[in-house]
């Protein structure tokens, strides 16, 4: 049945995630990039409720999609034991051209001590963690990649210099932050405007019945902004923002009628498109 009034996705019944794909347009200076994909991944919670096998699923599902650059919205794992069983799973995700993070409120909350920790880890295991901070990336054909993350905390301090600062045509800027509302906060901080933003946190409301979800009746009230929804695509920052409903579960460990996503955006050069 293509459709159910109740659909529960249980961790250890998961057999991959929901792919959406997208296309996005590049300017003509970004010709390089044509072609090249994005995969975004966020929220994968590993945990008893999400296990070895069913992450090790997900991670062969992203990596046979062959993915130029890969982004991980942060909320990574919920206890140190579950994230050092993550790390070398994650490992078996290779990016052509290179692999980034920002840290989820989760990360730092559950795993406060060790936060910086996380970030070692990711870094030891070829995913570069940016907490506030900047990657920039030579490519071949004289484009460069210009990935900055945003600190996990909507209220966080600003990040200490614009991000994206000396404008050139051919830098390809993605943003990243674990919550949406940091683009509504914090993009004013970048000295030019991303082509593509992305964020987690949300779970797509995690449980969704009658198109409404806990977010509709006030939960985390102060960390959300109204402006943008729950999940999906929207421009309301000022530039493509993608709002990911993430893959794992925080709190109860199922999800009603919000599947485990991941997305693969490839970028299209608007030269080529008709
Ligand atoms: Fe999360």
């Amino acid at each position: 049945m293509k459709r159910t009034f109740f659909k529960i996705y249980y961790g250890p019944a998961f057999q991959s995630a929901q792919l959406e794909r997208r296309k996005l347009t590049i300017p003509p200076a970004l010709h390089a990039l044509n072609g090249r994909s994005v995969l975004f991944m966020t929220d994968i919670h590993m945990s008893a409720m999400f296990p070895d096998d069913a992450v090790r699923r997900l991670i062969g599902q992203a990596a046979a999609l062959e993915p130029d650059i890969v982004c991980y919205g942060g909320d990574f794992a919920e206890t140190e034991e579950d994230q050092e069983r993550l790390m070398p799973l994650l490992a078996r995700l290779r990016a052509r051209i290179g692999s980034f993070a920002v840290l989820g409120n989760n990360d730092f909350e559950h795993l406060y001590h060790s936060s910086r920790g996380l970030v070692n880890e990711l870094n030891r295991i070829g995913i570069v963690a940016l907490v506030d901070t900047e990657a920039r990336l030579d490519l071949p054909g004289g484009a460069r990649l210009r990935v900055a993350g945003l600190n996990a905390l909507p209220e966080g301090t600003r990040p200490p210099a614009p991000f994206f600062s000396g404008e050139d045509s051919r830098d390809f800027r993605i943003l990243m932050a674990h919550y949406p509302k940091s683009f509504m906060l914090h993009a004013g901080n970048c000295a030019s405007l991303p082509h593509l933003a992305l964020a987690g946190h949300n779970h797509g409301g995690q449980f969704r019945f009658l198109g409404l979800t806990p977010f509709n009746i006030g939960f985390e009230k102060n960390k959300t902004s109204r402006a943008l929804p729950v999940a999906g695509w929207t421009d309301v920052p000022g530039f493509p923002l993608l709002i990911s409903p993430g893959v794992g579960t925080s709190r109860l460990p199922f999800r009603l009628n919000v599947p485990p996503t991941i997305h693969l955006i490839t970028l299209e050069c608007s030269e080529q498109t008709a």
